[in-house]
């Protein structure tokens, strides 16, 4: 079965196709960033506008690039929610208008099903069950993973996601948006040790999380500076990620011991972090955990992981749309 993957959640367009028995073929992403940067963040009827202007050319470029054609699609997954309801549409849109055309069916995904399931783009894929940990610039999860669709939240975050932190963080020190990759190469060059900032959270005895107060400290520390040269920026940041991955591999782990699981799944923008990946890497191998990324350039939004999920839930058996079209800019994974 070969499925057309749509994603136009937020600032990127994704397209995907998948084949159910060879795997990805091709898959496109492009990043609004540029156009967004300008405004410190992500302006909706903008990011409306611009996929409406890039979806058919990336269908254009996925399909020459995997040689098929239109004809050969069998099923479309869009995703369907959450997400800004505009940029949502556009997908919607194209998804339900080559589902008519084409007669095949059209299936609505989850955004957030479509991380959590993304590490089965890598090879070898986890088997279920998992622990998943899903990290995004809106959400910060921990889930225990039983199968398509058997998702049992075990901790969130309170307050701002990781992503937001470090989006945040960038601010405050000047990196512009989004602030995840900049700060992350920004504390490579900085002093172990030179601040401490502290770990929200980390004792509280359950798997939840909370990531305001951290950008307040950043904040502080970065007033207290008051000079915020290049050493001091980067110093900043370096205690700013070692306190963020130091709280996330903290709970991932304590997420495999409540639940007697042995596999851990990192979804999610945030999970491209190198800093992140080795701490995890490191503890994973000391427990004997088996530990599971999706490809790094499937770890932001992207239409591969839409397909995939699109098709695991085809494959459960579930009701494809046609007809009807909607999308649910705020919808809850739970239900
Ligand atoms: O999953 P994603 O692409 O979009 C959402 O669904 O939210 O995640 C975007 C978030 C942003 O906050 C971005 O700053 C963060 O992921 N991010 C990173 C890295 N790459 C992206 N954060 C830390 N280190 C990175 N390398
Ligand atoms: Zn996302």
């Amino acid at each position: 079965m070969l499925i057309l993957g749509i994603e136009t959640s937020c600032d990127e367009t994704g397209l995907a196709l998948y084949d159910g028995d060879v795997g990805l073929l091709a898959h496109r992403v492009h990043s609004q960033v540029d156009m967004h940067s300008a405004y410190g963040g992500v302006v909706p009827e903008l990011a409306s506008r611009d996929h409406i202007r890039r979806v058919l050319p990336l269908l254009e470029d996925i399909l020459a690039e995997s040689g098929r054609t239109r004809s050969d699609i069998d099923a479309i997954a869009v995703t369907e929610g959450p997400g800004l309801a505009g940029a949502l549409l556009v997908g919607a849109g194209l998804a339900h208008a080559l589902g008519y055309a084409l007669g095949r069916p059209v299936v609505g995904v989850h955004h957030l099903e479509g991380h959590l399931l993304s590490p089965l783009l890598a090879r070898p894929a986890p088997s279920f069950p998992f622990v998943a940990l899903l990290v995004s610039g809106g959400h910060t999860q921990l889930m225990r993973v039983g199968g398509v669709g058997d998702y049992e939240l075990l901790g969130e975050t309170l307050d701002d996601a990781a992503g937001e932190a470090f989006d945040k963080t960038a601010q405050l020190l000047g990196l512009g948006y989004p602030g995840g990759p900049a700060v992350s190469r920004l504390a490579e060059f900085g002093v172990e040790g030179a601040y401490h900032l502290p770990r929200p959270m980390l004792n509280s005895g359950d798997l939840n999380f909370s990531f305001s107060g951290l950008k307040t400290a950043v904040l502080t520390a970065a007033q207290r500076a008051g000079n915020l040269c290049e050493q001091v920026r980067a110093d900043i940041a370096r205690a700013f990620v070692a306190a963020v991955v130091d709280v996330l591999a903290t709970k991932a782990m304590a997420a495999l011991d409540r639940t007697g699981l042995d596999t851990l799944v990192v979804a999610g923008g945030v999970g491209a972090n190198a800093q992140l990946r080795e701490r995890l890497q490191e503890e994973a191998g000391r427990r004997g955990v088996q530990l599971h990324f999706p490809p790094a350039a499937l770890c932001t939004d992207n239409g591969a992981m839409i397909a995939l999920a699109g098709l695991a839930r085809l494959r459960a058996g579930a009701g494809s749309r046609s007809g009807s079209f909607g999308v649910q800019p705020r919808w809850p994974l739970g239900s």
